[in-house]
Parts: structure tokens; C-alpha cells; sequence
């Protein structure tokens, strides 16, 4: 059985690109390979200092991982925080690390433009520990959005030094999950290209946004004056409204709306209608699980603690092998 682990950070509700980057076909997934989910806690400080809100969002995410379909009796379910090992791994890892090639990492860069008061260094050293997540269970596979492509590649790269340094095949270079595709970006509704919480709210539908709210959002989206002439190619903002109409509509659909627009004849009020039923029919299910979820405190508690008991089995026996390929003994 191969290994597939994954991480959200915990930093608000989970929306569309969440779930198409790396939720999608869970039950698949889970019944082909031995998986490992986490919320990534210890990362989210990194843009999010204060206790506020943590604790609840942490509860949301392991709420919305169980409502969107991952089964923990199949898969391991664990907050980042309950299995400390992995800071061990990420330090070890660290020192074989460069602090140039931390610096040209994009989301570092983009992080430093947005939030220039606060370039702490757990933002450089993100993607160690992102690594260390993902090599402290022996991953085969990691399920992400096309935005994490980079820190795949770096963890594949932290762990072929390991493996060179030490003179030891022993981690495994992990790929994207890929659910047989190319790795998506899912854009925003705001004319964005990637549909992200921290731009901005209106633009992210959310897997608990109810279909109120999401028609309310889907017809305040952004779109242009529409074409003048036939093949004119489209606006970003338009180009948005036909990817996220890929996601969750049918093809037929999509194709109806397509041959409106390449004869100048779409209007976006309606396409928009149809883009609104749509995501509401495709997150309802998984809404109405959330809203079940809610009440069962003891049941959520369950889950997290019988998930963090088995990751830090796993972590545990991948820690002792690390520090005696390093020398790390104790006397
Ligand atoms: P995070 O919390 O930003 O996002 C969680 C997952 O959602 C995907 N995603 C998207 N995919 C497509 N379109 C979008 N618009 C979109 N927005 C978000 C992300 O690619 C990701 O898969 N660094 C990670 C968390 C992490 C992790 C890990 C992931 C920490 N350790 C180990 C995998 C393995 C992050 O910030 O994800």
C-alpha cells in the first residue's frame, strides 16, 4: 500500500480550491492507500500569531475533512501540534538547508510583500517543516493544489540530500496526488487567479457557505461587458467564471455557455444562475454533514486523539531511525 499524506492549515473554513486541490475523491483514495491528514496548526502561525480562533478552527477543519469524506477508520486524522516529533525531523532537516534557496521560494517572497511587518523566520523555514511532514510518514504521494508544487519539489530535494549526506536510501522522494490530472489552481470570484481567503471573502465559496450565501457571492462575481465579436478571447475575470464552471457543472453545461460566448450571445446573469445551483448542488452534501458534525463534540475529540496516537507511532519510529543514521545516541 502506498502512503498519501496531506496538510490544510487551519486559518478560516475550507472552500472550493481547498477541496478541489486536495480533498477530491477521498473515499478513493483512502481505500487504495494508507493515508495520513493533518491540520497544520504550527504552520498557520506563521500568518496567523494569535490565540484567537485557533482552537475553533481547528475543530472546523476536522469537521470539514470528516464532512467532505475521509473516513477515520480508514485514514489517520491528527492536528500537526499533537505529534511534536515533526519538529525534531524539520531541525535535522534544517541544517542541510540553505538559507538562499528558502529566501527564492515564491510564497516566501509573496508573504514578505504582504505582510512586511512580520517576516518571521517560520515563514523562511515554511517549507522544512513542510517536509518534514510529509517525510516523517514515509509519503509516497501528497495531494495539493498546483500552489504547493514548490514546496514538493523542496521536500524531494531535503530528502535526497538526507539520503546523500548520510549515505542511506532512506526517504522515499514523495509526488503530487495528482486524482489522475494536472495539479489544479481554482480561481476567485473576484477576477482573481486563485481563489484564497486572504484576499478576499466574497471571492472563496466555502464548503459551509450556505446556498444563500453562495448565490448572493456568485452573482456579485466579476465578470466584463462581454464579447463584441466571435473568438474574442476572454477576460481573466470571465476566463474565472468558465473554470469554475468546469469544476462543478457538467460538461454539457459548460459547453452551452462556451458556444454562448464564442457567438457573442452569453449573458452573464444567467451563466452565473446556473455557476450558483450548481456549487450549491455540489456542496450541499457535504454541508449538511457539517452541520451533523457540529453537535458531536465527543465523537470530533475521538477522532483527533485516536488520529494523533497512531501519526506518533509512526513519526516516533521514523525519529529513532533518523538519529541513528545521523549518530545522534544517548549515553
Ligand atoms: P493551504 O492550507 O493553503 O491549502 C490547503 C490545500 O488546498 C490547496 N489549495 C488550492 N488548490 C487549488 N486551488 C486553490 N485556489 C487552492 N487554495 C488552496 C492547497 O494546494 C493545499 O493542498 N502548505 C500547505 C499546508 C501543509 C501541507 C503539508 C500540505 C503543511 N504541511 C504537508 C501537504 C503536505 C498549505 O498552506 O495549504
Amino acid at each position: 500500500m502506498k502512503r498519501v499524506v496531506s496538510g490544510i492549515r487551519p486559518t478560516g473554513f475550507l472552500h472550493l480550491g481547498n477541496y478541489f486541490g486536495a480533498l477530491r475523491n477521498f473515499i478513493k483514495m483512502q481505500e487504495e492507500n494508507e493515508c495520513f491528514f493533518f491540520i497544520a496548526d504550527y504552520h498557520s502561525l506563521t500568518t496567523h500569531p494569535t490565540p484567537t480562533d485557533l482552537q475553533s478552527n481547528v475543530r472546523n477543519i476536522l469537521i470539514e475533512y470528516i464532512a467532505a469524506g475521509l473516513d477515520p477508520e480508514k485514514a489517520t486524522i491528527y492536528v500537526q501540534s499533537d505529534v511534536p516529533q515533526v519538529c525534531e525531523l524539520s531541525l535535522l532537516l534544517s541544517m542541510n538547508v540553505y538559507i538562499g534557496e528558502l529566501q527564492r521560494v515564491a510564497s516566501f517572497k509573496e508573504k514578505v510583500r504582504r505582510q512586511p511587518d512580520n517576516v518571521n523566520a517560520g515563514l523562511l523555514t515554511y517549507p522544512v517543516l513542510m517536509a518534514a511532514d510529509i517525510l516523517l510518514h514515509h509519503a509516497d504521494m501528497v495531494p495539493v493544489g498546483k500552489d504547493q508544487e514548490q514546496h514538493l519539489e523542496m521536500t524531494r530535494d531535503f530528502a535526497q540530500r538526507f539520503n546523500h549526506i548520510y549515505k542511506h536510501e532512506y526517504f522515499k522522494l514523495p509526488v503530487a496526488y495528482n486524482f489522475g490530472s494536472e495539479l489544479v489552481k481554482i480561481p476567485g470570484l473576484d477576477g482573481s487567479t486563485k481563489m484564497s481567503k486572504s484576499d478576499n471573502e466574497n471571492s472563496c465559496i466555502y464548503l459551509s457557505d450556505t446556498p444563500e450565501v453562495i448565490r448572493k457571492k456568485v452573482m456579485k462575481a466579476v465578470s466584463d461587458s462581454g464579447p463584441t465579436e466571435p473568438g474574442q478571447p476572454k477576460t481573466q475575470a470571465v476566463e474565472n467564471l468558465f473554470q469554475l464552471m468546469k469544476a462543478v457543472s457538467t460538461p454539457e453545461t459548460v459547453h452551452y455557455f462556451e458556444d454562448q460566448y464564442q457567438n457573442c450571445a452569453i449573458r452573464y446573469g444567467d451563466m452565473k444562475k446556473q455557476l450558483a445551483a450548481d456549487m450549491t448542488a455540489f456542496v450541499q452534501p457535504v454541508y449538511e454533514r457539517i452541520l451533523e458534525l457540529r453537535d458531536k463534540d465527543d465523537y470530533i475529540r475521538k477522532v483527533a486523539r485516536e488520529g494523533a496516537e497512531r501519526a506518533r507511532e509512526s513519526a516516533a519510529k521514523t525519529i529513532k531511525e533518523v538519529r541513528e543514521i545521523i549518530g545522534i545516541k544517548s549515553f
